[in-house]
């Protein structure tokens, strides 16, 4: 999704605006922009394409100590030069960037256009730029307050005005913001990834905030309407590991996160399990045993893979706690109205903790009197700050846009709140200490699944050549099946579609045939028999199959690839199961010689709706 980065201080902004921008290249975006302020006015380059086509389209004199700059994903108009950001006033000393969508921009564009203004892009943005330009108020936060005020919609943007040479102007409104402080310079940027190499001390903008950042210092105030009120606010430190933003050498990120899921695991534990009563200790949770024997549903909300990992949460919790529990996709939570449960906890998962549609279902929950947990990766991210209590999952950051260690720690994450709710209720003591002990022996039994990475390459291959492919599983295996799916979609935008074991022959066998290959989930358990007798069902088809399974499970004689996948407990399989998922993904894209960290048309964070 759209990046911004912005600099003002004693160094010359373009260079730190170009590798700001080229660290946010990983969330996605189709063109790129920067604007630095010269002391005869702005100075703007803008292209459709890659940072390394804007780097090339600088002109010769790119000079100034304030700058802003900007990667585009299209939402009102295609990539083209004219729409990339910034966009200017029509005076050209305002440049702004912008994330987010402006939802009247329609009407504010045909008010502008009656006015005279002559409008150079399709965009949602330059309405901004010129409301800013056409304020007469005396201080530059005053005309982005009054520009805003006009808006509705969401937005992260930072403003560059050459009559206020000291300042970027930025605000927040469901789009994240931040700012990094340094030496005598201040960094602006809507990912942490585009600061991190110069700074770690840094402040979250609130929705509804805007701030000043000068060369010395930010001042933050609370917008209401057109008015500023001063809400003094301080920078902390960031606990983050500065090493995983860079990209690793030869493989790239996705691979990196996929194997660094045992120590992500580890660190989603750490310190949460006892052994002595079998049970988990998640404080951020703010749940007293009182309130956890209340509880009469779970709903789980989070998009895309994370809604998929909430499906295995929320079996997990009616598994081990004894609580109906369900998932949703948050992006279609709130469009039906749904019935507010004082007896129903709500969990929103999210790695970012920015998806705007989780972001937006925690608040139609919160409005609505329900209370909402969080299960989030990125410490202080908008959902984390939004909840009444969560756990943070510590998976480190996740660069690459195919989600995977953050997916393992929210499974962990899951089972950590099951055991925790399990226990206040009627789990018994034995099996709280079952499940603690195959918590306490999953960072080494991913290590062993991932052993699979070397072998599963051949048989990636031959996925690889299918156009069209089906994931089936089971009742605990058929969110696995949704993930594995939704993997190998996202990197090798091959045609993947995840079905029940069962549902097969309600309708999908018709599409089975030696084109079109089954990866199919078959864990030991209550239904493994049932599952083999679908297997034979695809063999008699002609359909190619590759079975995930363990060890013990006999498949007799169908012919299928076979992968065995160590064995955990039962309710902690289907994580492990998820990891070849992953492993094939990535092998079938880089035998296709697509560019994994970077897939087509997708986003790192999807911050609008
Ligand atoms: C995962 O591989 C996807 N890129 C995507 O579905 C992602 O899980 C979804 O957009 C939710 O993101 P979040 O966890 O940051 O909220």
């Amino acid at each position: 999704m759209c990046g911004i980065v912005g600099y003002i201080g004693t160094q010359q902004a373009g260079p730190l605006l170009l590798e700001g921008l080229a660290r946010l290249e990983h969330r996605g975006y189709d063109s790129a922009g920067a604007a630095v302020l010269a002391p005869s006015g702005l100075r703007v380059a803008k292209r459709a394409g890659r940072v390394a086509d804007l780097r090339e389209a600088l002109p010769g004199r790119f000079t100034g100590r304030a700058g802003i700059g900007h990667t585009r994903w299209a939402t009102h108009g295609p990539a083209t030069d004219a729409n990339a950001h910034p966009h200017l006033d029509a005076t050209g000393r305002v440049a702004v960037v912008h994330n987010g969508i402006i939802d009247n921009a329609a009407a504010l564009r045909a008010e502008l256009t009656a006015a005279g203004v002559d409008l150079r892009s399709d965009t949602d943005t330059e309405v901004l730029a010129h409301l800013v330009g056409r304020s007469t108020a005396e201080t530059l936060e005053a005309r982005v307050a009054e520009a805003l005020a006009r808006v509705e919609g969401t937005y992260g943007l930072a403003v560059l005005h050459a009559d206020f040479p000291d300042r970027i102007v930025v605000a927040r409104l469901g789009s994240p913001i931040v700012v990094g402080v340094g030496e005598k310079e201040m960094h602006v940027a809507s990912d942490i990834a585009a600061l991190v190499r110069y700074t770690t001390t840094v402040a979250h903008l609130d929705d509804g905030e805007i701030a000043t950042v000068t060369a010395g210092g930010f001042t933050t105030y609370r917008l209401d309407r057109a008015d500023l009120t001063h809400s003094p606010r301080a920078a902390a430190a960031l606990d983050v590991d500065v090493s995983s933003y860079d990209v690793p050498e030869g493989s790239g990120h996705m691979w990196r996160e996929i194997l660094e899921q045992p120590a992500a695991v580890e660190r989603t534990l750490r310190g949460r399990l006892d052994e002595r009563f079998g049970t988990a200790h998640l404080g951020g949770l703010n749940l007293d045993p009182r309130e956890t024997r209340a509880i009469r549903r779970v709903k789980v909300l989070g998009c895309g893979s994370a809604y998929y990992v909430g499906q295995m949460g929320a079996s997990l919790i009616e598994e081990l706690a004894r609580i109906p529990a369900d998932a949703e996709a948050a992006s279609e939570f709130r469009y039906r109205d749904p019935v507010i449960e004082p007896d129903t906890l709500y969990v929103a998962v999210s790695q970012s903790g920015e998806t705007i549609d989780t972001l937006l279902a925690v608040q139609e929950v919160r409005r609505k009197g329900g209370r909402v947990v969080g299960l989030v990766n990125v410490v202080g991210s908008a959902i984390a700050r939004e909840v009444d209590g969560g756990i943070y999952l510590h998976a480190g950051p996740e660069v690459a846009v195919a989600s995977t260690k953050a997916l393992t720690t929210m499974y962990v994450g899951f089972a950590l709140l099951a055991l925790q709710l399990g226990r206040v209720r009627d789990l018994s003591i034995a099996d709280g200490k079952r499940i603690v002990a195959a918590l306490q022996e999953l960072p080494g039994l991913v290590e062993e699944t991932l052993d699979l990475a070397e072998p599963l390459a051949e048989v990636a291959h031959e996925l690889a050549a299918a156009e069209s492919l089906f994931y089936i599983g089971r009742v605990r295996g058929y969110p696995v099946a949704r993930e594995g799916a939704q993997k190998l979609k996202e990197v090798t935008y091959r045609h993947a579609e995840a079905y029940p074991t069962s549902e097969l022959k309600h309708g999908p066998l018709a599409l089975v045939s030696p084109a079109v290959p089954t990866v199919a989930l078959v864990p030991l358990d209550e239904l493994t028999d049932r599952n083999v007798a679908a297997l034979h069902e695809v063999a008699a088809r002609g359909g190619p199959l590759v079975v995930v399974t363990h060890a013990d499970v006999d498949l007799g004689d169908v012919p299928c690839r076979r992968v065995d996948v160590p064995r955990s407990e039962r309710e902690l399989d289907p994580l492990l199961m998820t990891i070849p998922l992953q492993l094939l993904a990535v092998h079938a894209a880089t035998h296709l010689g697509l560019d994994v960290d970077k897939p087509r048309n997708l986003a790192k964070s999807v911050t609008v709706e």
